[in-house]
């Protein structure tokens, strides 16, 4: 390889080859994967012993440093994309939009300013509009894109204490569910609230906030002098993809003037299909709302969306005005152009809307909403698949995407299959047809499956449930 010593490039030919080859690697794993095992583990002194070395002071062929990525790092990891993928929430990409990550990053865009990428801003603009008018959020609501859910729900909590606190946080208290994604507690220690400013609030029978409870909590603390602010509701619980009764936590919040915030990351998506328009009825009165197009939009990770129902309230909250940028403030049209850091935490950032703008382009909505309709038929699939093996427990019934259960064999005791899930669970694992993960649902340990991936056919479902039922007659 020809290069001058001071700096990167390849030689055209040489870009060509090494990038033929990545697609060559993408296309061959898009077209495989559904033959290949789920998931591969290995422990940490094997990986070691394979990959560690001091930093290269001379550098080598691309091409065979990037076998030893295909050999010795791709092949160790859990096939998010995979049809037999139903862990957490699976990550069912599409290519389209991987090449559009890749032409991000190959361009090297930068939509942080209007100034330095007006092309890319006004696709960010309609990208969250799109998602905006989908959700049913009015005209003055806006979004932008992050990382993902976690740091959207930041974006939408940090939002709600700018708003509705304006910096004084003493006895300010924000309630949510046992069932609410963990991201939320995380963020809410983040911020500085103390564990004495939350409050937990019960579950109905569904696992759906009970909003009586929450009525109860709101008015014992504001008889105790307190100041009730935020309620975080879900759209499409992580356990289990329960929905809350998001229409009475919304006329609650608008009766006590509280900030309803909803994280849909997993299932706000689901707005595409009848029978998620119905469960998700009430998500439109939310103050701020999360939406994962890395979920059940297909997208490669990682892009999270924050939508707030007036933009201005982002603005108020993120935007900061050092000189070294005024030159971005002064050539824009304020009225009409964003600088999406005024919108969220980074300056510099990803051009995240490409691929997610990309993909609704080439596929069209009707194929997006398909998509979304067949995971949610798929864990009703699962779910009769499982009672029809007569040695499973359905825990909860499939809900968007989401059925949770148990391998019970005839007079286990609740300590036995504990104690028999977690042993089914390491087989699993190593058995490695399919990859599904466990949870604690009433203190007890369940089986869960995740089926939004559009690939996943019935004959993935029913293969993967003999696994487990193979699997579980010969644990001990
Ligand atoms: C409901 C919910 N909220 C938030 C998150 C966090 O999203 P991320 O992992 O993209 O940060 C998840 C992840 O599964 C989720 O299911």
């Amino acid at each position: 390889m020809s290069r001058d010593s001071a700096d990167f490039e390849l030689s055209a030919e040489e870009m060509r080859a090494l990038g033929y080859r990545v697609i060559d690697m993408i296309v061959e794993h898009h077209t495989t994967l559904g033959e290949k095992s789920a998931t591969s583990y290995r422990h940490r002194g094997e990986l070691e012993a394979l990959l560690r070395e001091a930093p290269p002071n001379a550098g080598s062929d691309p091409l065979e440093v990037l076998a030893s990525v295909e050999k010795n790092v791709l092949s160790n990891i859990m096939y998010c994309t995979h049809p037999r993928h139903f862990a957490w929430v699976p990550g069912p990409s599409n290519y389209v939009s991987v090449l559009a990550d890749a032409l991000a990053s190959g361009v090297n865009v930068c939509p942080g300013t209007w100034l330095e990428s007006s092309g890319p801003s006004q696709i960010e603009l309609i990208a969250t509009d799109w998602l905006r008018e989908l959700c049913g959020f009015p005209a003055t609501g806006g979004g932008v894109f992050v990382s993902g859910g976690s740091v959207a729900n930041l974006t939408g909590l940090v939002t709600a204490r700018q708003i509705m606190l304006d910096g004084i946080m003493d006895d300010a208290i924000i309630y949510s569910s046992s069932q609410a994604h963990s991201s939320n507690w995380k963020n809410i220690r983040i911020l500085g609230f103390r564990p004495e400013q939350t409050r937990l609030v019960p579950v109905d029978d569904r696992l759906r906030l009970d909003v009586a409870a929450l009525a109860r909590a709101v008015d014992e603390d504001r008889r105790n002098g307190k100041r009730p602010f935020c309620v975080i509701a879900t759209a499409g619980t992580t356990n289990t993809g329960t929905v809350d009764p998001l229409d009475a936590i919304a006329d609650l919040c608008e009766q006590q003037k509280l900030w309803l915030h909803v994280d849909g990351a997993y299932g706000a998506a689901a707005v595409l299909t009848e029978r998620g328009r119905r469960l998700l009825a009430g998500m439109e009165r939310a103050h701020s709302l999360v939406l994962d197009p890395h979920k059940w939009l297909f997208q490669p990770f990682d892009i999270g969306c924050c939508l707030v129902r007036e933009v201005r309230w982002l603005e108020q909250t993120f935007s900061e005005h050092p000189e070294y940028l005024q030159d971005t403030r002064d050539k824009m049209d304020m009225s009409r152009e964003v600088n999406f850091c005024d919108r969220g935490v980074q300056l510099t950032r990803a051009f995240r809307a490409l691929k997610l703008w990309m993909s609704i382009k080439v596929f069209g909505l009707d194929r997006f909403g398909a998509a979304i309709d067949r995971g949610i038929s798929n864990a009703e699939t699962a779910q009769r698949l499982l009672e029809e093996q007569g040695c499973f427990e359905i825990v909860t019934p499939a809900e968007l995407g989401v059925v949770t259960f148990r391998y019970r064999p005839p007079q286990s005791s609740e300590g036995d299959l504990n104690r028999l899930t977690r042993a089914l669970f390491d087989d699993i694992v190593a058995d490695g047809h399919a990859m599904l993960t466990t949870t604690m649902i009433d203190g007890q340990l369940v089986l869960r499956l995740c089926t939004i991936n559009p690939r996943t056919t019935e004959d993935d479902i029913r293969s993967t449930i003999g696994m487990i039922a193979r699997l579980g007659a010969a644990t001990k």
